[in-house]
């Protein structure tokens, strides 16, 4: 009998009282959970659980340089495991619970697993807004580190179903609470000597964090200072072709607002009203679509770059780079 983690058959439940109750359970017993935050799905384990954390890192085939989010209820709860600084306080007292990662340094001694962290001496951390993801993190009792629930370098999942292309088989359970409403991963900011740096644009606008704290640079140099963000990433399996004003009959389209105009073609729209935040909901669950459409690429209309455009603009450049391979 093959035990391998691989082979597990996984369940997927909605995500009920009950359901809750037991995925709290699993996690607590060191298994993996995958379940729904106000931004993208991600996939669970104890934090502070060296072998759990582990696990994540080998279900989406993850290189364990790239660390993970660690996700608790509140900042008292974050506060026993990281140092705030002034600022850092000022932005999670502002937007948590939210869409904001704040990557910040380990508090010693730290009991969240050192590969949470890839060995960093940060931890990147934030507190859901999902309810279902609060009842669990209750449910736990403990905090949980939690990537997106893809493979390695592929596009977050969105919706439960999205999750079962990527991982069925890798984690133990599938808690389904329906299409995330924010779609887009949330927004990072580090800290260097005290001054925040923008690591990964996302669901909370760049402009909504200064308004808070005043100016966020951007990281400097080649350093990456998320190590997760590779140029190339967020990959459907096609290419893309951004800012199109014009299609090609071979060609899939990703429209926002008013659709190119053409005679028949795999068409899918953002947001015919041209709503950023609509379209911001649509794109990962509508790149998946488009990529099983056998089309040669997939046109993609110019979308405004403010707001939450920001962040659609950033997933788009990194799914339409040249792939490593
Ligand atoms: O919206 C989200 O943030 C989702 C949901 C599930 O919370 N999670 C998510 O996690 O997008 P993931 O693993 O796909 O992206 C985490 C990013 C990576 O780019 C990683 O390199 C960066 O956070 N990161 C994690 N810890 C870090 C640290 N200590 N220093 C710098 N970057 C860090
Ligand atoms: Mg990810």
């Amino acid at each position: 009998m093959d035990s391998s983690p691989s082979s597990t058959p996984t369940e997927r439940l909605p995500a009920s009282p009950e359901a809750i109750t037991r995925a709290g359970e699993l996690l607590r017993h060191g298994r993996l959970v995958a379940f729904p935050t106000e931004t993208v799905y991600g996939l669970g384990a104890n934090a502070l659980d060296e072998h759990a954390v582990a696990a994540i890192f080998a279900a989406k085939a993850r290189p364990q340089i790239n660390p993970l989010i660690v996700h608790v209820l509140d900042i008292a709860r974050a506060e026993q495991f990281v140092e705030f600084g002034e600022k850092a306080r000022r932005l999670a007292e502002r937007f948590w619970p939210g869409a904001l990662t704040l990557v910040l340094p380990r508090r010693e001694p730290c009991p969240i697993a050192e590969l949470a962290s890839a060995g960093l001496e940060t931890v990147a951390i934030r507190a859901p807004a999902h309810p279902i993801a609060r009842s669990l993190l209750e449910a736990a009792g403990v905090p949980i580190a939690a990537p997106s629930a893809n493979r390695s370098g592929r596009v977050s999942p969105t919706t439960a179903d999205h999750v079962m292309e990527e991982l069925a088989g890798e984690s133990d359970l599938v808690l389904d609470g329906g299409a995330c409403p924010v779609g887009l991963e949330s927004t990072i900011v580090g800290f260097v000597d005290g001054s925040p740096v923008l690591l990964r644009k996302g669901a909370i606008p760049r402009a909504e964090i200064e308004a808070v704290i005043g100016p966020v640079a951007f990281p400097q140099g080649d350093v990456i200072a998320a190590p997760g963000m590779m140029k190339s990433h967020y990959a459907p399996g096609l290419g893309l072709r951004l800012d199109a004003t014009d299609v090609t009959v071979d060609e899939a389209l990703l429209a926002f607002g008013k659709p190119l105009p053409r005679t028949g073609g795999p068409t899918l729209n953002l947001s015919p009203a041209g709503d950023l935040r609509e379209a911001a909901a649509n794109l990962f669950g509508m790149l998946r679509e488009l990529d099983k459409t056998g089309a040669k690429a997939i046109a993609v209309m110019p979308i405004p770059n403010i707001g939450i455009g920001e962040a659609i603009n950033d997933r788009l450049a990194r799914a339409a780079a040249p792939r490593d391979g």
